[in-house]
């Protein structure tokens, strides 16, 4: 039996990350940490109230008034900021847009990765993000870090948006997977990086149920 690990999941935006961690959280029996989603809850935050990414002295000053939990509402586990319930305002256009610029404060940064942290003290648990693997949580014992052909990935999210912004259009995801990528990956503090002892899996060409059987395979492998 898989157990008393963390698995650390690190990746490019939209290649599957979230619902390959959950679906292997549901297998495995595990807990289950978004990080993304605690950057997009802090995100709107300062969006709310109109201060600007780059005012670290306000931002400062602000964030002893985050609170960020994590309930289940029908099933689904959703994000709550100052125990309102988020979970759909994070994933609007402008927070997407936004992400970025705010994840690469470092003041931001600290924060958050106390609180991740604090979350993996009992083990047993899927953090996925983009310096998990190497900031986060060095010493994970699995870690794992996912890409995608950057136009598998925007057909993919493309087809999750339509529904919900029938305004979008495929080349604007595009943009703005391209745009995550260049910041995410070139900002100063905790870029995206494969960590040397990541396992590298490309799921251009793979059905969800087929990235959680590979990773199983890989911890198994490596464990038992
Ligand atoms: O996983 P996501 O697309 O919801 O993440 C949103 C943004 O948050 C992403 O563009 C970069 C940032 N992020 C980060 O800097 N570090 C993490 N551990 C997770 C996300």
């Amino acid at each position: 039996m898989i157990n008393d690990i963390i698995i650390a999941i690190d990746g490019h935006s939209g290649c599957g990350k979230s619902t390959t961690s959950k679906l292997l959280a549901k297998n495995l029996n595990f807990k289950y940490l978004d990080s993304g989603a605690m950057y997009r809850a802090v995100t709107l935050f300062f969006i709310n109230r109109g201060i600007s990414h780059c005012d670290t002295k306000k931002i400062e000053n602000e964030l002893d008034n985050i609170i960020i939990d994590f309930k289940y509402v029908k099933d689904n586990q959703h994000i709550f900021l100052n125990n309102q319930d988020v979970e759909n305002d994070i994933r609007s256009d402008e927070i997407s847009n936004k992400v970025s610029l705010f994840s690469s404060n470092s003041s931001i940064r600290k924060f958050l990765v106390n609180k991740q942290k604090a979350f993996g003290v009992n083990k047993n648990i899927i953090v996925e993000g983009r310096d998990i693997t190497t900031v986060v949580f060095p010493d994970a014992e699995i870690k794992v870090f996912m890409t995608a052909e950057i136009q598998v990935r925007a057909k993919r999210r493309f087809n999750e948006m339509k529904s919900k912004n029938p305004e979008i259009t495929y080349s604007d995801v595009i943009k703005n997977l391209e745009d995550r990528d260049t910041q995410d990956s070139n900002r100063k503090d905790s870029p995206l990086v494969i960590a040397d002892d990541a396992f590298i899996l490309d799921t251009s060409d793979l059905e969800i149920k087929d990235q959680v059987d590979k990773i199983i395979n890989f911890i198994e492998n490596k464990f038992y």
